[in-house]
């Protein structure tokens, strides 16, 4: 017995050394520093500050920084400095990543934390999740958003922003799909776009991630998503290099496999996209946690840098260069890449001083407030019902435990951990103050709740999901709790919230249901028996007081959807979280359902408003243009209501005469313009021929037809709201 007890516990002994060998970070080791000859050393604080370095000149001072370093000293910047220690226990949680300290070159250490939700350290400002803020189109808020963010990030003391996600939401039910900008391409490029520039006119560098096709949770470690190179480069790859075009400093590759090689490893992916084909100047760094798993094959496919520390680069990979398995150049490469983004960026004046005062700064919970706002999406709303009165609402039920919870979404690494967070219950007591009853019932008694709701004057049942539902996928407690997320489990809600709706919903004809959640929830079994509902996503610290303004119509809802909300499963692609290996297609989203000609619940760009838009006189300024010419579209937009309003105007581009298969329609510009009541205005939008292109795999080259082309521009993807002109595009 004692020596089966002494066999077992020396066998835990040596699995856990072996553990603690596998994962340790293995730096390289330095000792010797020979200076190269005939060089006299420049460092990183060398190289002038307070002023903009053009390209060329940082490139410059990058090599000759460079220049002075060890191929050690080069290796070390290509891993992350985290040690093991620093995974016990609460050790993680709100504290920053840091890479490529090396006091002989004179480099500090470069600070990372994470997004997109805010930043995910101290307590900074938790704003709606980049899905919410997608139902915006807003492209200037955004910006706003990647500003405030960053701007926190520096008074954190912070240089790397661990966002945007730009990975396209192919189906609801992926965990994350929060934390990305919806399911159009377009959509999701210029939204990241947006909150790069903004975060990187901090000087802070923006991280887009993840690259590419990470759209599972569960099997995200392992699955091989494939896809073919028309459905890569049509589908999931615009939005990457929309947001690398507009310059941001890193792409973070994804932990999944494509076309059978894990991303930090393939070369297809890495150099000849995204570096030769897009001509990317900054640097690649892995997924976190074991996210390289061949630390030669990546490095000679590109990617720069190992987080969050050396695992498979540094000891191994200086081993490797010595035994020739790896280029020299490959690693100046790496080093020079990451050198050259710190000086650019790191060197340059900064637009403001970054003190304390500005985390959580009243300006940024109040640019939080106005994002809830502009992100909340009207679906429905007969009668209409909303907005409510303020003088006619003597009593209102708040139904539902999420009405009185922080329900701020994801609980992984897009955790941000606000001081204050106004629930929809407090938000609409605060609004209301004292002139309205307010009375809430947590639900979890229908019968109960049915009576408070049959004696209120109107209802708001708050319904959805929280980061027990959906979220990034952590197997192993890694943080401060249990809850894991991972991908959602379905796309109704859950059976006693659906019973709810349809009992109070029954009590009272004047019910509003408000849905969080972070993507498309199917309604079909209770949407007819309810007069509004809301789309709320995660609204952020502010969502609350947003939701109170809206439904008493202090504020006009503009939000439309940035997701197609199905019927039901069937109209999706299918989603497999089990299979090692899986398939991408070319359709899904609102593309899939035009093209199977079937109707959704609400359609991609759908929302409603308290006013009522009129579009009339589309016209393009030129009926054919040339490969490298460009059409403007304009509209006049008339608000006809009594509200001023904020509209979001879509052109979507239709080809039905193309020789190959393509979507009916894709969304390719769109401008949110306010009007006043009564209000016309003229709205231009351009789109240019070679945003018409498709991907010829064959010739492995795009290609513009020259054909006809319909210009579709109004409210939504909805085809009978459509407008439509032809443009030709000509030899
Ligand atoms: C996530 C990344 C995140 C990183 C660091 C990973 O597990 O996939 O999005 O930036 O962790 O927290």
């Amino acid at each position: 017995m004692l020596a089966a007890i002494a066999l077992l516990a020396a066998s835990v002994l040596a699995l856990a050394a072996l553990l603690v060998w596998w994962a340790y970070p293995k730096r390289p080791v330095d000792s010797v520093w020979v200076r190269p000859a005939g060089l006299a050393v420049f460092k990183f604080t060398d190289v002038p500050r307070g002023r903009v370095l053009a390209p060329e000149e940082a490139d410059a001072y990058a090599r000759r920084v460079l220049a002075g370093m060890t191929l050690e000293q080069k290796v070390l910047q290509m891993s992350g400095d985290t040690w093991l220690w620093d995974f016990t226990g609460q050790r993680l949680i709100g504290r920053p990543w840091r890479s490529g300290r090396d006091r002989r070159a004179g480099l500090p250490a470069l600070v990372h934390s994470d997004g997109p939700r805010g930043v995910g350290l101290g307590s900074s400002t938790c704003f709606p999740v980049p899905m919410a803020r997608a139902a915006s189109w807003d492209r200037g808020l955004e910006r706003r958003i990647g500003e405030a963010a960053a701007a926190e990030l520096r008074a954190h003391g912070g240089r790397m922003w661990l966002a945007p996600t730009v990975n396209l939401l192919r189906h609801p039910l992926w965990g994350r799909a929060q934390e990305t900008y919806g399911e159009d391409p377009f959509l999701v490029g210029e939204m990241g776009a947006a909150l790069v520039e903004g975060a990187q006119g901090q000087n802070v560098l923006a991280t887009v991630k993840h690259y590419a096709l990470n759209s599972i949770e569960r099997t995200r470690a392992t699955v091989d998503v494939r896809a073919d190179e028309r459905a890569l480069r049509e589908v999931y790859l615009p939005h990457f290099r929309r947001v690398v075009e507009a310059g941001v400093a890193v792409v973070m590759s994804a932990y999944n496999r494509v076309g059978g090689d894990h991303c930090s490893e393939s070369r297809h992916l890495l150099r000849e996209i995204l570096k030769d084909e897009w001509g990317f100047r900054g640097f690649v760094v892995s997924d976190w946690f074991f996210g390289v798993h061949d630390g030669v094959k990546a490095a000679e496919a590109g990617l720069d840098l190992e987080m969050p520390m050396a695992r498979v680069f540094g000891r191994k990979l200086l081993a490797a260069v010595r035994r020739g398995e790896v280029k020299a150049e490959v690693v100046d490469e790496a080093a020079l890449r990451i050198l050259r983004r710190r000086i650019e960026m790191e060197t340059r004046p900064d637009p403001r001083a970054y003190g304390p005062d500005l985390i959580r700064s009243p300006d940024h919970v109040r640019l939080a407030g106005e994002a809830a706002e502009k992100g909340l999406v009207l679906l429905k709303n007969e009668g209409p019902l909303l907005p409510l009165s303020r003088d006619t609402t003597k009593t209102l039920a708040v139904i539902g435990a999420l009405a009185a919870a922080e329900n701020l979404g994801d609980r992984g690494s897009s955790r941000v951990y606000p001081k204050d967070v106004v629930t929809p219950l407090a938000g609409l007591r605060a609004f209301l103050g004292g002139q309205t009853r307010v009375v809430h019932d947590d639900g979890a008694d229908p019968a109960r709740a049915r009576s408070v709701a049959a004696g209120a004057d109107a209802v708001v049942v708050v319904a959805g999901f929280t980061s027990r539902d959906e979220g990034e996928y952590l197997p192993f407690a890694l943080f401060d709790e249990t809850e894991t997320g991972g991908d959602r489990a379905q796309l109704a809600l859950e059976d006693p919230d659906r019973a709810l709706i349809l009992a109070v919903g029954d009590a009272n004809p004047r019910t509003i249901v408000v849905l969080e959640g972070g993507a498309a929830i199917t309604v079909e079994d209770w949407k007819d028996r309810v007069p509004a509902i809301l789309m709320a996503f995660y609204p952020g610290e502010q969502g609350g007081a947003a939701l109170a303004r809206l439904l008493f119509g202090a504020v006009n809802p503009s939000g439309k959807l940035p997701f197609t909300v199905p019927r039901d499963g069937g109209q999706l692609p299918s989603f497999d979280n089990v299979s090692p290996s899986v398939e991408y297609g070319y359709y899904h989203g609102y593309t899939l359902l035009e093209k199977r000609g079937q109707e959704p619940a609400f359609p991609f760009g759908h929302g409603l408003s308290y006013t009522r838009y009129v579009y009339e006189n589309l016209a393009l300024d030129a009926t054919a243009i040339g490969e490298d010419g460009e059409v403007r579209a304009s509209v006049d937009v008339t608000n006809a209501g009594t509200r001023p309003g904020e509209e979001v105007v879509q052109l979507y581009v239709g080809f039905g005469r193309s020789r190959v298969d393509r979507p009916r329609k894709r969304l390719r510009g769109f401008e949110r313009v306010a009007l006043g009541p009564g209000e016309t205005r003229r709205v231009t939008i351009p789109v240019k021929a070679k945003d018409l292109a498709y991907y010829d795999p064959v010739a492995r080259k795009w290609v513009v037809e020259r054909m006809e082309y319909d210009v579709l521009v109004g409210p939504s993807s909805r085809p009978s709201e459509l407008l439509v002109v032809v443009v030709t595009v000509v030899d």
